[in-house]
């Protein structure tokens, strides 16, 4: 290793040592369950989008699919040791709708749920608190064949699985999310198509499936609420804060665009029980129906804003997509294997503008983390990955600068426990702070793994 290397090292671990976040903080890591499981048709579990998805040729990058990827469904047991090793205090993680309702309504698939059964337990008995995601993008294929997120039932179909999962976990499960990231999933699935189900349905199949998505939270957070009374229940947004890319008049109106749909369309809908107008009147005729009931539904209050966060968003006036009409601008700067801009301060900017805007009781950093090119394993044993390790540090004192102002930001999870299918991407972008060796399935921490662990175990230390 050479001192240069060494010194950069040492200086980060100094970084790392001296961050102070609030008594209580939480420290986690997350995954998905297609992402990681694997077993697409184990013990009577249904076909889900993502399955059917990944079959069409070329729409993953390196032909891949989640047909193996960690093979959690087999290995839960050793996420756990990673978890224990690691000594995190919460694991997020989400349900696959298709192992606990195999057509998406229904008949419940006991086996499913004895699955997520021994996950849950294997969890608690190793003092780490399971936060549950019920939707991370893998509907069920049934339900796509009636209409998928076009169709209202869809959010009816969300409450009924929502019920089942809590009757069936909530006796130890007590965080509860709703959704991960709507707007990703609507647009990229309905909109552009590059993810399930593929659709490229232009603005307005991106707005029907917000719309419906949004309804779906909206009766699961009752559902959820009515077999769980103490239960703590969330939703998960990707926020961006729009950077606009010059004092350019239509530059400051495309950042509002940009702002309005990713952003207030969500947070406006859940935190102030109504679409924002400016959007209302872009998006006009492109609207799906709106019934005179839904606003108040979506508004069903919750006790946490979870925030996925990888990038900042410097937008300007373009063609992208109609009406929304703007475009990313990519600054000369250092960027990740998705080609997300690495610019910490992304992180403060979210959190203050969530906190001042909407004021939620708690937020979670729900998502944060960077891709990579894949790494070797080195003949020291170790994934140097310092790319990452910097990463995480950097974002963590963004963190800590606004819970010192007093943001209630309450956690923080790494995305991702340990490499996985990232989805369009295939297996050629790892997030993980742990290495798979998709050949043996052996987990390694990396270097980033070691340093965020060791920024979680020192904070039990500040009195
Ligand atoms: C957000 C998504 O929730 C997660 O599934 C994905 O892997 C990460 N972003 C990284 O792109």
């Amino acid at each position: 290793m050479t001192s240069s290397i060494d010194k950069a090292r040492r200086d980060l671990e100094a970084r790392a040592a001296s961050l102070v976040m609030p008594k209580g903080f939480v420290f986690g890591a997350a995954t998905a369950s297609y992402q990681i499981e694997g077993a697409p048709a184990a013990d009577g579990k249904g076909e889900s989008i993502w399955d059917r998805f990944c079959k069409v040729p070329g729409v993953i990058n390196d032909g891949s699919s989640g047909d193996v990827a960690c093979d959690s469904y087999h290995r839960w047991g050793d996420d756990i040791t990673v978890l224990k090793t690691l000594g995190l205090g919460a694991y997020r993680f989400s349900l696959a709708w298709t192992r606990l309702l195999p057509e998406g309504r229904g008949a419940p698939n006991a086996k499913g749920i004895a699955h997520y059964d021994r996950l849950i337990d294997g969890l608690l008995e190793a003092g780490i608190e399971p936060y549950l995601t019920l939707y991370h993008w893998d509907l069920p294929q049934a339900l796509q064949e009636r209409g998928g997120w076009y169709s209202r039932d869809t959010a009816d179909a969300l409450a009924e699985y929502a019920a089942l999962a809590a009757r069936s976990f909530g006796d130890r499960v007590k965080k509860w999310t709703t959704l991960n990231e709507p707007w990703t999933f609507c647009w990229s699935g309905h909109a552009s198509g590059e993810d399930a189900p593929g659709l490229r349905d232009g603005t307005k199949g991106g707005v029907a499936a917000s719309h419906h998505a949004l309804l779906g939270h909206g009766k699961a957070v009752p559902a959820i609420r009515a077999e769980v009374p103490d239960a703590s229940v969330g939703i998960v947004f990707d926020l961006n804060v729009a950077e606009p890319a010059s004092t350019d008049p239509r530059d400051l109106a495309a950042a509002r665009r940009f702002d309005g749909a990713q952003n207030r369309w969500f947070l406006d809908a859940v935190f102030k029980g109504a679409y924002p107008r400016d959007m209302l009147d872009l998006y006009g005729d492109l609207l799906p129906e709106i019934h005179a009931d839904d606003n108040r539904l979506i508004a069903a209050p919750v006790d946490y804003l979870g925030v996925n966060i990888y990038r900042r968003s410097v937008i300007a006036a373009g063609t992208d997509l109609a009406p929304l009409n703007y475009r990313r601008v990519q600054p000369e700067g250092l960027y990740s294997a998705v080609g997300y801009e690495i610019w910490p301060r992304a992180m403060y900017d979210i959190l203050r503008y969530v906190n001042d805007r909407y004021g939620p009781k708690a937020i979670y950093i729900s998502e944060n983390g960077v891709a990579t090119r894949p790494e070797q394993v080195g003949a020291d044993g170790h994934v140097w990955d310092d790319l990452r390790a910097a990463y995480y540090v950097d974002h963590l004192e963004q963190v800590a600068k606004a819970a010192a102002e007093g943001v209630p930001v309450k956690g923080y999870f790494a995305w991702t426990l340990m490499d996985n299918f990232e989805w369009a991407y295939g297996y050629t972008t790892p997030f993980g702070i742990t290495h798979v060796d998709y050949e043996t399935q052996e987990r390694r921490i990396k270097y980033s793994g070691e340093i965020y662990a060791a920024i979680a175990r020192q904070q039990g230390l500040v009195p």
